[in-house]
């Protein structure tokens, strides 16, 4: 018998509900997106994201309902963002699932976000199985995982300070790009010089693994300063594409030292700034020259939406995974924790 999960996202700005089946095939993927209202502040605003999400939801999840030509009835489970993300905008979707789950006694299972942002692998590509390496690079998150099997994870590095994305973000603004910052370098990036100006590709003292974004971040800013003292005019584009082929070459080089280190013929990537074309192509070459196969969700399955939801809850589900009624949000819920 088909297992089918509602999946229900709100960690953040996007109000998302999705029906997958056996957890690999997305029946239905529904996404409302708060980012043209966040641009106007420059970023995420906290209370606006929750109060957008209470307003959305149920129709969010009756659309992904109706798409995939299901009712309650027919829904195995309901899997939930619980964490990590905004308290706030999670509360909306953990209160709709549990609520959904009691009324109509269906199994509830608290899903991480980042096994979310990993799983979307599992829909793109349907034959992807356990162990792999993975670079999970989000607004949030920066991550290098091994993917030991579903639900079990060894965090091999993490970022010391900002997440990828958020470095893009934090570059953006300074260079008068707004919100969201990623898509806005990616694109201006194109028509730039990369090596216009060589900026710091930041180590980590006492491990091979690990991210340091701020130097990085600081670079740029300070580049920015030393044009605006010298009256130099600054060309956005050589330094959106010069900044960027630093980020990536940093993400690059740790993420294929690990595939190669661990024997992995395997290298998935994951999470908002896997969108990023520079990052796609520089994965693929170097993985091609090594043997190694690449794996890369779609545009859509990269940034946040539920059906990476759907695909890790599934899983979860079939390990045996249940949460009771009490499931709260974590705000800070580590990758392969839970609660
Ligand atoms: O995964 P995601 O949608 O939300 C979080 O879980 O954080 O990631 C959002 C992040 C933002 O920082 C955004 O600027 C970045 O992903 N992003 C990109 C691109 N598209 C989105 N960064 C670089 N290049 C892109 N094309
Ligand atoms: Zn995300």
């Amino acid at each position: 018998m088909d297992t089918l999960i509602l999946a229900i996202e709100s960690s953040c700005d996007e109000t998302a509900a999705a029906v997958v089946k056996n957890g690999r095939t997305v029946l239905s993927n529904i996404i409302n997106s708060q980012i043209e209202i966040h641009t106007e502040y420059g970023g995420v605003v906290p209370e606006i994201a929750s109060r957008k999400h209470i307003e959305h939801i149920n129709q969010v999840i009756g659309e992904a309902l109706h798409k995939a030509n299901v009712t309650l009835d027919d829904i195995t489970a309901v899997a939930v963002t619980y964490g990590p993300g905004l308290v706030g905008a999670l509360l909306v979707g953990v209160a709709e699932a549990k609520a959904i789950a009691f009324a109509r006694h269906k199994p509830l299972v608290g899903v991480n976000h980042i096994e979310g942002h990993i799983a979307a692998n599992y829909i793109e590509y349907p034959e992807l199985e356990p162990p792999f390496a993975a670079l999970v690079v989000s607004g949030g998150h920066t991550h290098l995982v091994i993917v030991q099997d579903y639900g079990s994870y060894e965090i091999a590095g993490r970022t010391r300070d900002d997440a990828a994305g958020e470095a893009f973000d934090k570059v953006a603004r300074a260079v008068g790009l707004g919100y969201p910052g990623g898509p806005k370098i990616d694109k201006l990036a194109k028509t730039g010089n990369p090596h216009a100006v060589e900026f710091p590709r930041g180590q980590v003292a006492g491990s091979v693994y690990d991210f340091s974004f701020s130097g990085l971040k600081s670079a740029v800013l300070n580049y920015l300063n030393m044009c605006e003292m010298k009256h130099v005019p600054v060309d956005k584009a050589d330094l959106a594409a010069s900044f960027q082929c630093a980020a990536v070459d940093m993400l690059v080089t740790r993420a294929i030292r690990l595939a190669e280190e661990r024997n992995m013929k395997k290298l998935a990537v994951a999470g908002g700034v896997a969108a990023n074309s520079a990052l796609r192509s520089a994965l693929s070459e170097a993985c091609a020259s090594r043997g190694i196969e690449f794996y890369c969700p779609s545009l859509g399955l990269c940034t946040d939406n539920a059906a990476m939801i759907g695909a890790a809850g599934y899983y979860e589900y079939i390990n045996g995974v249940r949460h009771g009624y009490d499931l709260n949000a974590v705000p800070n819920l580590k990758l392969g924790e839970r609660s």
